[in-house]
């Protein structure tokens, strides 16, 4: 008798993941279960020596005086712009195409968000896209540098100078990414970071800092993070809970120590996509200078066959995201703010074109392969 016929599955391209995060990497894992020990050792879990030594080792990785971990990338910027005196009565300028919490920081403060519009070509924040939005009731502006692309600062900086206006850099996606030689976060007023677990520092869960050069801003928002409290039960202001755990502190030393390689690994992996995608008809990221340098947190491609594109990639096996499908003026959270669909044209088209394709510093010369492959392959 006859075996019974089945179908014989056909192999699968490797899977490639949209990120890898540091379980793969036995050696770090490794020093950061030390420091977890150090940490458990001494049970001291706010506050105090890690996080101290965090924040100086991340200030002078930014080359700049201060920086002060608190609990998350929309808490650093809710800091610091109630530590710049923003709120209620104020309109703080917040570019549509970014992730949502740039806008609810602002509402925290209980400013108004005002939402512009970016540049087609990178996707970013301009001077002049600014300009056009000031009323009178403007006090600050937050460029961010999306995608880890910096944003051209030195316009922008001019305008602010000129208006008197504050400007807290977003710069939750660029960690080390360098403008004119500075890295992001040190051009404005304030930077604001996040160590959510997927950026290009990341946390085992949630973190964020503000950098500054400003002591007096950085004295504002140390009180801040902490219930206002400068002397034990003497609080000054009511400010609530914002702290960076000492455990998150102690497992973003180990992992600092290794961002510059990583960031490295992120830019040659970008280079390799840009050239294995060079024939395609894919719009790429615009190409890096020193007025624009990118780490490369994600890499987004456009076409306007985007949803057909990712399917293509998925049934060949490689992840995809989107960054972001909805920009923030269209969420239901500001539904009722002054710009509605239509009126910011460039980042409602990035939302419907827009495509991340994997990056990360582990990603293997297979894996870009399989993306140029998959992307090679794909005709609407
Ligand atoms: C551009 C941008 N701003 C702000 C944030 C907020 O950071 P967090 O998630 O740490 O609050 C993020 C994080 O996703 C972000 O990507």
């Amino acid at each position: 008798m006859n075996a019974p016929q089945t179908a014989i599955p056909v192999p699968r391209a490797a899977e490639v993941p949209f990120v890898r995060l540091d379980a793969a990497d036995r050696r770090l894992m490794g020093e950061v279960f030390g420091a977890i020990e150090r940490v458990a050792g001494v049970a001291a879990f706010t506050m105090g020596e890690e996080l101290e030594t965090f924040e100086s080792e991340f200030a002078a990785w930014c080359e700049t005086d201060h920086a002060i971990g608190v609990s998350s990338g929309t808490s650093a910027l809710e800091l610091a712009l109630r530590g710049l005196g923003i709120g209620r009565g104020d309109e703080v300028i917040v570019p549509t195409n970014s992730f949502i919490a740039t806008a609810e920081a602002v509402t925290a403060t209980g400013a108004t968000p005002v939402m512009v519009d970016v540049d087609e070509d990178t996707a970013l924040l301009t001077a002049a896209i600014v300009e056009a939005a000031l009323t009178e009731r403007t006090r600050c502006v937050i460029p961010v540098h999306l995608y880890g692309r910096s944003v051209e600062m030195e316009p922008l900086l001019a305008l602010c100078r000129d208006r008197g206006l504050r400007v807290v850099e977003d710069a939750c996606q660029a960690h080390g990414s360098r403008y004119r030689g500075r890295p992001a976060g040190t051009h404005g007023d304030a930077g604001c970071f996040s160590f959510y677990p997927t950026k290009n520092l990341g946390a085992w869960g949630d973190g964020g800092a503000v950098v500054t050069a400003d002591a007096e801003l950085a004295d504002r928002i140390r009180l801040m993070r902490s219930h206002g409290e400068g002397t034990r039960h003497h609080h000054e202001m009511a400010a609530g809970t914002h702290r960076l755990h000492s455990l998150q502190a102690a497992i973003l030393s180990v992992k600092l120590k290794r961002l510059d390689e990583w960031n490295e690994n992120r830019r040659q992996a970008a280079a390799t996509l840009r050239g294995a995608l060079a024939g395609s008809d894919l719009i790429l990221p615009e190409p890096t200078s020193a007025d624009g340098d990118h780490v490369y947190h994600l890499f987004v491609v456009r076409t306007p066959d985007r949803d057909a594109l990712r399917a293509h990639l998925g049934e060949r096996g490689v992840s995809s995201a989107i960054h972001y499908p909805t920009p923030i003026h269209l969420q239901p959270a500001y539904a009722d703010g002054a710009a509605s669909r239509g009126d910011l044209p460039v980042s409602e088209r990035l939302a419907a074109e827009s495509c991340s394709l994997p990056i990360f510093p582990s990603i293997t010369e297979a894996e870009l392969e399989s993306i140029a492959d998959a992307v090679g392959s794909f005709s609407p």
